[in-house]
């Protein structure tokens, strides 16, 4: 079994990428300018991660529940993926990065498909950093349809199709809720909601969440190490 309290220096990860909208209306500017400039935010994030222990980084990139925005607005998402990911792949390669893509397939555009399978297949060395990118995600769905494939369900099997347990989760932009990311993963995950649009997001906020994170005490349900070790020296 995975050791809780002391694999530290490998985590994941995952951040509710929000408040790119209201980045841009505050300023007088296009939702997607918003969208654009969370783009060079992302770049920030992940060139930072890998120096800051994190082995594993999920970002929250398009929910399912997404399609019901403005058809302009969605179409001009994909777009936005699709270049990023062209633009971005020798990058990441360079970098040692593995960029994954979890979510549905099925909705998505055969340029994007195209897309995707061009950027997995170019960063499948990359030991740096995981870096999986959540588009058309539902958790509620990733679950069932996990559940579905396999012939004996448990815990374990489930996490293997999943992904690992979360221990950090970022949300942006001041909102307080989970809005159906990773809840099978984010079981024991410490949450940091941080008030910053995430187009504001850099470097430094990420190693500020971290800080808080390395400060919190994580018991999964057992009683805090210290205080053990005080039991046993009293019952000794
Ligand atoms: C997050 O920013 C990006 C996506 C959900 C695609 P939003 O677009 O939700 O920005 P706000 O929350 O409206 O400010
Ligand atoms: C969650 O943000 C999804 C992403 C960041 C991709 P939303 O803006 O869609 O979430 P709600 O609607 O505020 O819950
Ligand atoms: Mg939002």
């Amino acid at each position: 079994m995975r050791d809780y309290f002391t694999s530290q220096s490998s985590l994941h990860v995952g951040i509710i990428m929000d408040g790119n909208g209201r980045w841009a209306t505050a300023r007088g500017l296009p939702r997607l300018a918003g969208h654009e400039a969370g783009a060079e935010a992302v770049n920030r994030v992940v060139e930072a991660a890998p120096g800051c222990g994190v082995a594993v980084l999920t970002l929250f990139a398009f929910s399912s529940d997404n399609w019901s925005r403005p058809k302009k607005e969605v179409a001009a998402l994909m777009r936005l993926f699709a270049c990023y990911l062209e633009r971005e792949t020798a990058r990441c390669v360079e970098n040692g990065i593995r960029l994954e893509v979890i979510g549905r397939r099925d909705r998505l555009s055969r340029k994007l498909l195209a897309a995707i399978g061009k950027a997995e297949r170019a960063t499948a060395g990359g030991s740096a950093l995981r870096l999986r990118i959540a588009v058309d995600y539902s958790a509620r769905d990733a679950i069932l349809a996990a559940a579905r494939g396999l012939p004996q369900l448990s815990r374990e099997s489930l996490e293997v199709r999943l992904g690992p347990p979360v221990d950090l989760l970022i949300r942006t932009g001041g909102e307080q809720r989970l809005s159906d990311f990773m809840l099978w993963e984010c079981a024991y995950a410490e949450l940091v909601f941080a008030r910053r649009m995430w187009p504001d997001f850099d470097a430094a906020d990420l190693a500020s969440a971290l800080q808080d994170f390395h400060c919190r005490e994580r018991r999964f349900g057992a009683v805090p190490v210290p205080s053990v070790r005080r039991e046993e020296a009293w019952l000794d």
